[in-house]
């Protein structure tokens, strides 16, 4: 494997806020790299000067060994970008916008193979400003894929798609991922990024909190455990049924959380005292927090908000 993005230190300063904030990763070849982040986090502007749509204030970027700031057609040739928002004419057709943008591409994918790759056959000949948000993200996502990039760029690729159009380019990116294409993503669903993102960076106020493959990041969060059940209706007040628990405790009328460090200690107390009295703790479950739980965890750490 060989890097295809390689960057040390960039820097993106607007006036007197530094909006990348010295943030240093490299992407390998074949990789699908997720970055992750709360709004103004850094996301976009870094995946822009990647791109080559935004100058960097300082630091080094190397993009498929081209300098992203200078790297010109070239280098625009292998790119396929799906921006944030963008700028297509809305009143041409489906079918005439991905023409006219293939027409600036050496490589080039067929049009209605597109058009079918990404669900839009029964909208092909109408125009982009008469479909829906998802539909029209859809069009924008077979903008980036028309030049047969090697290396894409996905800005919130699937925001306002419906769960099975979400489904259908997860499917789509995991083809492209099998022919050996380059990803780089942006993205707020967490699920998105379990499923597609081989690495993932969690980004705050332009820095990178935490990067690996979403294990890593499980692990580098608190490994604390969630115990869930209903609170069991009983006689006597249940103070020494949730007192001697190790683990906090948060509780929604019956349904209560337990969120611990000592899972086995806890749930032996929590289901010996239902067994002593006869009751059942109902819709019990023991889970390990997922990539969400994780990533909350890690700005929460990172805010300096990390509870002992
Ligand atoms: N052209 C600009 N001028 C001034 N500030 C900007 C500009 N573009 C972005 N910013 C600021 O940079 C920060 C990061 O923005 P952005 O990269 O869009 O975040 P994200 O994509 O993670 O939501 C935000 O605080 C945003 O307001
Ligand atoms: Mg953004």
């Amino acid at each position: 494997m060989s890097a295809v993005i390689e960057v040390r230190d960039l820097v993106k300063t607007y006036g007197s806020s530094r909006v990348v904030d010295g943030m240093s990763f490299s992407i390998e070849e074949g990789e699908v790299f997720a970055f992750l982040g709360p709004n103004g986090a850094g996301k976009t502007t870094t995946i822009e000067i990647l791109e080559g749509h935004r100058k960097r204030s300082s630091g080094e970027v190397s993009v498929l060994g081209f300098d992203p700031a200078s790297g010109g057609r070239a280098m625009r040739d292998r790119f396929g970008i799906v921006l944030q928002s963008s700028g297509i004419d809305r009143e041409l057709s489906v079918r005439e916008v991905l023409d006219l943008y293939r027409s600036a591409y050496t490589r080039r994918r067929d049009v209605d193979e597109l058009i079918e790759l990404v669900g839009l056959d029964d909208k092909a000949d109408d125009r982009v400003s008469t479909l829906s948000g998802g539909q029209q993200r859809r069009v924008d996502l077979a903008l980036g894929l028309v030049g047969d990039p090697d290396l894409i760029f996905l800005d919130e690729p699937t925001t306002g798609f419906d769960p099975g159009a979400r489904r259908r380019s997860w499917d789509l990116i995991d083809n492209l991922t099998s022919l050996g294409r380059t990803i780089v993503l942006t993205t707020h669903y967490l699920d998105e990024a379990e499923h597609l993102a081989d690495r993932v960076a969690v980004l705050n106020e332009g820095r990178i909190v935490a990067v690996g493959t979403p294990d890593d990041l499980r692990n580098a969060a608190s490994t604390d455990t969630k115990i869930t059940f209903r609170l069991p209706v009983v006689d006597s007040p249940a103070g020494d049924f949730l007192e001697p628990l190790a683990g906090r405790v948060i509780g929604r009328s019956r349904e209560i959380e337990v969120v611990t460090p000592s899972p086995t200690a806890d749930l032996a107390h929590l289901t010996s005292w239902a067994v002593a009295r006869g009751v059942e703790l109902e819709g019990l479950t023991v889970s390990r927090g997922g990539l969400e739980d994780a990533y909350l965890d890690l700005l929460a750490q990172d805010n300096g908000e990390a509870e002992s």
